[in-house]
């Protein structure tokens, strides 16, 4: 790989597609490629052929896609299956039609089992039925994982490289009332507490369930090291994790500290809780070299930087934390 070549980052105005651009620009990468989603919808599959046939980019971080918490999940199945399928399945076959060297997928743990024994392998992956609620949008992204391996079978090469990284967070995330992740949740309803004086937040379920949680650059980092280590790649997914375990409670109090709130912290325990536990066993990706690099006490204060400079103090919108799928 040589830093002239030209990359597509698709979805760069998003979490990981911001982190993944701002990466290759800080390691001198001079020809980066982007497009905002009103520019190109990446479902429209003769857009995306005739951008790759005119841009033709060698490397593409496929970004893209629709992402969100439970509530959205379990509204829009539809959409969060359709909607990815065809980002998939155009930028898939315009990579392979216009000589794309390498491009990277990002699958989600909701592809594992519901159930599943932990930590989680990628061998578990198929080994039971999904958790219902994220099973339209979980089944997009397995079908994501699965056509790389095969084009890489089809077409030779490993190309095609999958990552499957846990729970993300950091700049540019989605703090809107209706469909933020956990995280971004947590810093939203507690910082309204915070602006409100409120002596105390309500927060979703018991605090008890365990969640692992990776910062977007670092997922940025192991995406850059995937496609630079791709020959040492097996044609098959990697986990991408932080290694970083909090339960909910845990979590609640780092960002109440990041903060600066200093109220009581109250558990609806009506709300549901989610799976109890879900981390991932990212044995045979650090195997290879890659190391995660920031503490999630680091990477909530940078969040909550980034969080301030954009929606600043005057913001008094509440939210429902809601679990992640
Ligand atoms: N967030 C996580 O915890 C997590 C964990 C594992 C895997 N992933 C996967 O990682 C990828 C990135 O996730 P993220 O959290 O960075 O998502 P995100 O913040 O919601 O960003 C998604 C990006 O895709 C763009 N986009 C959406 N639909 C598009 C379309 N039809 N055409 C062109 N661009 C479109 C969005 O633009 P607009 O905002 O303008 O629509 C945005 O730039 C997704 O595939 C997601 O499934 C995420």
């Amino acid at each position: 790989m040589r830093n002239d070549q030209k990359v597509f980052v698709a979805g760069h105005t998003g979490l990981l597609g911001s982190a993944v651009a701002g990466r290759l620009i800080h390691d001198g990468w001079g020809n980066v490629v982007t497009r905002a989603h009103k520019e190109l919808d990446l479902t429209r599959q003769a857009d995306v052929e005739e951008f790759f046939k005119r841009e033709r980019p060698e490397y593409v971080f496929l970004c893209a896609g629709l992402t969100g918490g439970i509530g959205v999940n379990k509204g829009f199945p539809a959409g969060f299956l359709h909607t990815n399928l065809a980002i998939q399945d155009n930028v898939f076959e315009a990579s392979v039609k216009h000589g794309v060297h390498s491009l990277v997928f990002y699958a989600s743990s909701c592809v594992y089992p519901k159930g599943c024994a932990q930590p989680m392998k990628e061998s578990d992956i198929l080994t039971g039925s999904m958790e219902e609620t994220s099973e339209a949008y979980a089944i997009a992204k397995l079908a994501g994982l699965k056509a790389c391996r095969a084009y890489n079978k089809q077409y030779g090469g490993n190309c095609f490289i999958a990552l499957l990284p846990n729970s993300m967070y950091g700049p540019h995330d989605n703090f809107d009332t209706e469909s933020s992740h956990v995280l971004a949740a947590l810093i939203r309803k507690i910082h309204d507490a915070k602006i409100r004086r409120s002596s105390a937040v309500r927060l979703w379920g018991s605090g008890n369930p365990l969640r692992e949680f990776v910062f977007s650059e670092d997922v940025a980092s192991a995406s850059v090291f995937a496609l630079e280590n791709a020959w040492r790649l097996d044609n098959d997914c990697y986990n991408v994790g932080s290694g970083q375990e909090a339960s909910i409670k845990e979590l609640a109090a780092k960002v109440a500290y990041a903060v600066g709130y200093k109220g009581e912290i109250e558990w609806d325990m009506h709300k549901p809780d989610g799976a109890a536990r879900k981390l991932l066993d990212c044995a045979r990706f650090n195997a290879l070299g890659w190391r995660p690099s920031v503490s999630l006490e680091e990477g909530i204060k940078r969040t909550y930087d980034w969080f301030l400079s954009v929606h600043g103090r005057k913001e008094d919108g509440c939210l429902q934390v809601q679990p992640q799928p």
